[in-house]
């Protein structure tokens, strides 16, 4: 077979973590010459998932700013990609997910005519501003996809709704689980000294729809919880975010029984994650590790494209709302069957063997 050049696109911490098993997949074939983009959406959150796969990018565009908002970061993404695919003129680019530069990356291929393989598509809430950006640059980036790697049944089925055709379509399962399973089973350290006598309640919140009075809320909770119970260990690991930053170190940077640290390494989040009794998270990511680690997670959204969990009754949505945060965490905490109900292990979003699934439907088309 003809060799054929594979662009992999990685711009953010949960783009590379959900590509690195695909990039590492292409890597072992004969047929791929791979390359690997890596925007730089991120900056040290990307190059520590990087480092950790041991994967080097061959191009870096260092688009991250302090603070960037999304006009000025998606019209210097597209300024960028031009010039690159000008130069790499890839026979396929792979991107993962719903951020600016997967939306980006897609209308620059659209526009340059090259097949544009989409990583967990056709993800939907069905509302344009929740998650804002997210659900508009999916939808844009599933729009111009030649390829749509869908992790579940329920987001071929979205795909389905919106006119894809079912031949373009291939059930991959997630490739986070590829990523959780390469990992959790080494010797993992989170890292941090924690109290062994304390439950520990793991939190994570970054979403944008959030910033403001919601995220406010959400700190309040966390509060109320920590005072009202000793015997719990909160542990934040903030995103760096200033939106997000400035606000939990203002208001949660008193409380005894809460932890606050910059973002954890992969290895070590697997490793806290393991440890949690319990997880407070709005992360795509988080509400699709943490049920395969039997953990339940209360997601501080009002709505998930991830419904698969929710259903199966180990996620549970609480939105950025005081009371429902309180009320649930307080029910997992004081309730042995609510929360076995919660912790029984089941994993709706893959098997780990997304990658081979992706590689695989390339490996066909190009023979
Ligand atoms: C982005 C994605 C979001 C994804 C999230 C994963 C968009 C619009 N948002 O949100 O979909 O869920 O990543 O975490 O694509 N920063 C640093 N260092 C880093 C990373 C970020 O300092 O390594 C700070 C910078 O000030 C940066 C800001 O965070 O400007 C925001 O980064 P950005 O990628 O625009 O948005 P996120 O909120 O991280
Ligand atoms: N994660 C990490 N360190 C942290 C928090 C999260 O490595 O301190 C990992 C987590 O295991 C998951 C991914 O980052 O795989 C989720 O990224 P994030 O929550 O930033 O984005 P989302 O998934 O919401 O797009």
């Amino acid at each position: 077979m003809k060799t054929k050049r594979c662009l992999c696109v990685v711009g953010t911490r949960p783009e590379a973590i959900k590509m690195a098993p695909v990039i590492l997949a292409l890597k072992n074939e004969p047929w791929a010459n791979v390359r690997v983009l890596a925007t730089a959406q991120h900056r040290h959150m990307l190059d520590q998932v990087m480092s950790f796969f041991d994967i080097e990018p061959d191009i870096d565009l260092n688009i991250m700013r302090p603070n960037q908002a999304l006009t000025t970061l998606t019209a210097r993404l597209l300024l960028k990609l031009d010039d690159v695919l000008k130069t790499e003129k890839p026979d396929v680019v792979l991107a993962q997910g719903d951020t600016t530069t997967v939306m980006a990356v897609a209308l620059a291929c659209f526009y340059h005519r090259i097949p544009f393989g989409h990583v967990e598509a056709g993800l939907r809430t069905w509302n344009m501003q929740n998650p804002f950006p997210e659900e508009a640059n999916r939808v844009i980036a599933g729009r111009l996809a030649r390829w749509h790697f869908a992790p579940t049944e329920n987001a071929r089925q979205n795909l389905l709704r919106e006119g894809v055709s079912d031949a373009d379509i291939i059930v991959t399962g997630n490739t986070v689980i590829d990523a959780l399973l390469m990992t959790a089973s080494k010797e993992l350290d989170i890292g941090i000294e924690l109290d062994d006598a304390k439950r520990l309640i793991l939190v994570t919140s970054h979403r944008r729809e959030n910033f403001g009075e919601p995220f406010r809320n959400i700190c309040r909770a966390l509060n109320t919880l920590a005072e009202r119970n000793s015997d719990i260990q909160i542990l934040y690991p903030v995103h760096p975010n200033p939106n997000v930053k400035d606000v939990a170190h203002e208001m949660l940077g008193g409380s005894d029984n809460i932890i606050l640290c910059g973002p954890l390494d992969y290895a070590p989040f697997i490793a806290a994650m393991k440890r949690a009794y319990l997880i407070i998270s709005d992360s795509g990511g988080v509400q699709e590790e943490a049920p395969a680690l039997s953990k339940p997670v209360l997601v501080l959204r009002d709505e998930t494209e991830r419904p698969e969990a929710v259903e199966m009754g180990v996620v549970k949505l609480v939105g950025p709302d005081y009371k429902r945060i309180i009320k649930e965490t307080q029910l997992l905490l004081d309730d042995g069957v609510a929360y076995q109900t919660m912790a029984r292990g089941v994993s709706p979003y893959g098997d780990g063997k997304g990658a081979g699934r992706i590689v695989s439907a390339l490996r066909e088309y190009f023979a």
